[in-house]
């Protein structure tokens, strides 16, 4: 078969309106033209598509089979047009993402991941706390944010994509790494170090305690994870932080998770954007792999 788009989309024009005037009308065409289209289109098929009775046309049955077909291949040229429009989209994109500090420890996995898929694409990260991040938001500053709990005051589509559980850690010789199911008042006898106060993990630990009712000895406060786990490690004090940040300190035993009541305490990450915001076919394209691909690729962390 040797036919052309031009030979179909000037048959559908015809199929439609069962009328070469009409046909020539609606695609500014002379209606000779439209005729040799059509004798043309079928001799490529070797069939009558039209016949003529009397002042009108109708559709033959080979006519009516080939509209039918002539229609799904318009349906996929369509679709196509719209993937490489988006491909092309993304193959220029630009992608600006925020993370909350503790989610930097896989979002930068996920990112690499993705820039491999998407060869020619630029991303900027930006690394900040959960208060960071509302600012961000606030102003418009970013396409996406991937953060913990958001806020309900702010328009915002926000999508869960994986859980994310907060733990206490101690150092590996600590008395409490010895003991199961570890109560709250026990833990209440302990120094925790803690998270600046803008810090998405500082507030759902206080949240949690004082849900619980109780008041934690607090003793340093640090703005990152890595501060933390280091005081931890050093023995100024017990301390929470999300299980996704302890990745090397688990496996070279330079930390422990105690076995606490009420732990962990579950959280999720979100990915986030504003409500309205038109999100460019990259940021797209980045939303729809966290979503799909995020739990999948930290399997180990997932569970403790
Ligand atoms: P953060 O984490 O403690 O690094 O701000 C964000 C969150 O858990 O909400």
């Amino acid at each position: 078969m040797n036919l052309t788009f031009r030979q179909l989309s000037v048959f559908q024009a015809v199929a439609r309106h069962l009328s070469y005037t009409q046909a020539a009308q609606e695609l500014h065409l002379s209606q000779p033209a439209v005729s040799m289209q059509v004798k043309q289109l079928e001799e490529n098929l070797g069939l009558p598509l039209f016949e003529q009775l009397g002042k009108k046309i109708y559709l033959t049955d080979a006519g009516r089979e080939f509209y039918n077909y002539s229609q799904e291949i318009s349906r996929l040229l369509d679709e196509a047009e719209e993937i490489i429009e988006t491909l092309k989209g993304i193959r220029r994109g630009k992608l600006a993402v925020s993370v909350a500090s503790t989610a930097n420890y896989f979002a930068t996995r996920l990112l690499a991941d993705f820039y491999r898929q998407h060869d020619g694409i630029t991303i900027s990260l930006d690394v900040t706390n959960r208060r960071g991040l509302l600012d961000q938001l606030n102003n418009n500053e970013t396409d996406l944010v991937i953060m913990g709990r958001p806020p309900t005051d702010l328009d915002l589509i926000t999508e869960p994509f994986m859980d994310n559980p907060l733990v206490v850690i101690a150092p590996p010789d600590h008395p409490l790494t010895k003991e199961k199911n570890i109560s709250i008042s026990r833990l209440q006898q302990e120094t925790f170090v803690v998270r600046e106060s803008g810090s998405g993990t500082r507030i759902a630990m206080e949240r949690f305690f004082s849900q619980q009712g109780v008041t934690l000895t607090t003793g340093m406060e640090m703005t990152s994870n890595e501060a933390i786990k280091q005081a931890v490690a050093a023995g100024l004090g017990l301390g929470i932080v999300s299980i996704h940040t302890l990745e090397l300190e688990l496996d070279t035993k330079r930390l422990a998770v105690l076995d606490a009541q009420s732990f962990p305490i579950l959280r999720h990450w979100y990915v986030v954007h504003r409500k309205g915001k038109r999100l460019s076919p990259v940021a797209v394209a980045f939303k729809e792999y966290v979503l799909k691909q995020g739990d999948n690729l930290i399997p180990a962390l997932r569970t403790l």
